[in-house]
């Protein structure tokens, strides 16, 4: 990596000469200038129509269209108050910025800079949504706040008031986003401040969508060698910025060499984790906040490149061999186990007889089922951990995509022929086998736990396990965080998923690598799942059974969950995850506070709400999931409350989102 692999930017307060400046700022590897749109040869007059042809800034014709297109960012001039009390000004500045937005559009540049002095920018909001509205390429709109407000500061310090001012800039920001709708063209760019906010109010700005941040070179002091070096506090929040993709641009007077920065600005990237020590960051690379719509394996055959990809997760797999060899020594020294081999009746169907398909193996096996087995990489861990701990176990693959069967299949002709491995083709649910296993095997678990069905599956092939046998996982649980992503919200809205459609988009759970969010509070649990799950009772407290004889089970749910609000915030929805307990101490977890380091089997699941909702200090939010159920499919609905706001129910009846049978 090199210089000019970042992306840091110079601004220019005048530029009497555009390609001077930009060939000065190329030259030593900024990779783009910030120059304000208007000339300041032509301040314009404060009557429009004047008759004066063109003329109120440079001929676009001093950069070639490239330079204009990636290398400026046009600032638009700061004056500008298009929401000033006084209408004459108002009206004027209006007709100003009409103008400066109309020539940007010509232009095509990547983005232009407005500023944001207060907290009232309706009109603002009003003149940039036209402008996009009337843009076939609208360039992004950067929008500039400081870190902090110095004029609330000063009010406010010397009081010893609560931390309130310091929200400011964010509200001014964040209201104003608000009336955007969260347009996702529509971005912060973060000015320096040489006094900083708390860590919570600089945490917040990580879930906003943070393009740049500005670093004054009033900030920077000499150090020993003559460098311009920046305090340890404002290096931290601008490494954090730089891990959430914001670029850099360098403001003001230079008190130093303008490379000096640029090289400082790089050291200080360098310190950005390293995907290649992380196995997550590298894999994630390029899917931040991409949402995609979760997988449904019982329904939908996988294709190869997604088993593919499972297959690549360095954790696990071993996690899971773990799993097995432990189970299979707990099973080794309770000999019991071994002989015990009750077959539950089925009533249905007739019993496959597996001693017809089975190679003779001398002695006693443990017979281990690998039900849902994809291309194998289960039984692959079952036989190793048989290795492991020197036990012969019989293993049983069921799958129901006929595309892994045949690849299952292969494996048992090629590399499993002196082991004792059978597949049978199927779905776990409605399969009847001779023989019980042992241990049940299964990876049937989505980003929120149990959306791929796993309850539904493993309960429907319960008749498959002997009683008091061992199913790996034992227990799965869900669980959500409230967030603030702006970014994450609008994603949603106008994603491409199965329906098209911004409400139906809303009512989604969406599989997303959350790059751009703040948590608003900790992470709860919402659903738990155990396996083998017990029936349901009847008055009597007896366990009911189904017309298999398998205990009948209610997968439904209904969870309610409240956190504290410990700072002003917009809420756009939840994270998701999940954790699992596969046998003994083994987990997997994809919980941010206890993520199985390494695995990179899943992300976590966005669960969108449909109108933003604004939260308080103090408040509390309170959120209800259900888990709906009936013979065909499986979906959740979801309602927030904060004070005296609610949202509607989410997902009636399953109308956007649903996970079929
Ligand atoms: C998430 S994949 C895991 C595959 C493999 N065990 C792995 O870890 O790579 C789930 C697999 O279970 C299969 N599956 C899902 N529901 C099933 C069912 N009811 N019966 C049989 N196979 C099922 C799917 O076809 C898919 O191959």
């Amino acid at each position: 990596m090199t210089q000019s692999d970042i992306s840091c930017g110079l601004e220019y307060v005048i530029t009497p000469d555009l390609q001077a400046c930009l060939t000065e700022a190329l030259h030593y590897n900024y990779s783009f200038i910030v120059a304000p749109i208007v000339h300041p040869r032509f301040r314009r007059h404060h009557v429009m129509n004047t008759g004066k042809i063109g003329g109120f800034t440079r001929s676009d014709m001093v950069l070639s269209p490239q330079d204009w297109t990636t290398r400026i960012v046009g600032r638009l001039s700061p004056y500008l108050n298009v929401d000033s009390d006084v209408p004459v000004v108002r009206q004027r500045h209006e007709d100003c910025l009409n103008e400066e937005l109309a020539y940007c559009r010509g232009l095509g540049l990547p983005a232009i800079m407005i500023s944001l002095t207060g907290k009232n920018n309706n009109n603002l909001a009003r003149i940039l949504q036209s402008y996009h509205e009337n843009c076939h390429h609208p360039s992004l709109v950067w929008v500039q706040v400081p870190m902090v407000d110095s004029r609330s500061l000063k009010t406010y310090s010397e009081t010893d008031e609560s931390e309130s001012p310091w929200n400011e800039p964010w509200y001014w920001w964040s209201k104003f986003h608000e009336r955007l709708d969260y347009d996702k063209k529509v971005g912060v760019v973060l000015e320096l401040s040489a006094d900083l906010p708390s860590k919570e109010i600089l945490n917040r700005w990580l879930g906003e969508p943070v393009k740049a941040v500005i670093v004054p070179t009033s900030l920077f002091h000499t150090n020993k060698k003559g460098y311009p070096v920046l305090s340890r506090a404002h290096q931290e929040v601008v490494v954090s910025m730089m891990e959430h993709e914001a670029q850099i641009v360098v403001r003001g007077a230079r008190r130093s060499n303008v490379e000096f920065y640029l090289q400082y600005v790089y050291r200080l990237w360098q310190r950005k984790p390293n995907p290649a020590d992380d196995p997550m960051l590298s894999y994630a690379r390029g899917w931040e906040d991409y949402l995609q719509v979760p997988l449904q394996p019982l329904a939908d055959n996988l294709d190869t490149h997604t088993y593919n990809v499972f297959e690549k997760d360095p954790v696990k797999y071993d996690q899971y061999q773990k799993a097995i060899a432990q189970a299979l020594i707990d099973i080794g020294n309770n000999e019991g186990g071994l002989n015990n081999i009750s077959e539950l009746p089925l009533k249905d169907t007739k019993p496959l007889d597996l001693d017809k398909n089975t190679k003779k193996i001398s002695g006693k096996s443990i017979i281990v089922m690998v039900l849902g087995a994809g291309r194998g990489p289960l039984v692959r861990a079952t036989l190793n951990a048989a290795d492991i701990t020197n036990t012969n176990v019989k293993v049983i693959a069921v799958e129901k995509n006929p595309c892994a069967v045949v690849v299952l299949a292969a494996q048992v002709r090629e590399i499993w022929k002196d082991r004792d491995v059978i597949v049978i083709p199927g779905d776990m649910r409605y399969t009847n086998l001779s023989s019980k296993a042992d241990i049940i095997v299964s990876e049937l678990l989505g980003s929120w736990g149990d959306n791929e069905l796993s309850p539904e599956c493993l309960d429907g092939a319960a008749g498959l396990l002997k009683p008091g046998g061992i199913s790996i996982p034992s227990v799965y649980k869900s669980y959500v965080a409230p967030i603030s992503s702006p970014r994450l919200w609008a994603a949603a809205k106008v994603a491409v998923g199965p329906t098209n459609n911004k409400d139906k988009n809303l009512e989604t759970l969406w599989v997303v690598y959350m790059q751009s969010k703040h948590d608003i509070a900790e992470t709860k649990m919402v659903f738990t799942f155990e396996h083998p799950a017990n029936g349901k009772t009847d008055h009597e407290g007896q366990e009911m059974a189904d017309y298999r004889g398998l205990p009948l089970t209610d997968n439904r749910r209904s969870s309610t969950v409240s956190w504290k609000v410990e700072q002003d915030n917009v809420m756009h929805g939840f994270g998701g995850y999940f954790d699992c307990s596969l046998y003994g101490k083994e987990m997997i977890s994809i919980v941010p506070t206890t993520h199985s380091p390494g695995m990179i089997s899943w992300f976590p699941i966005f669960i969108p709400i449909k109108t933003p909702l604004r939260v308080q200090k103090g408040d509390t939010i309170t959120a209800t999931f259900w888990r709906c159920v009936d013979s065909r499919r499986v979906w959740y609905e979801w309602i927030v409350e904060v004070g005296n706001q609610v949202t509607p129910i989410h997902n009636c009846n399953g109308r956007s989102s649903e996970m079929l049978l």
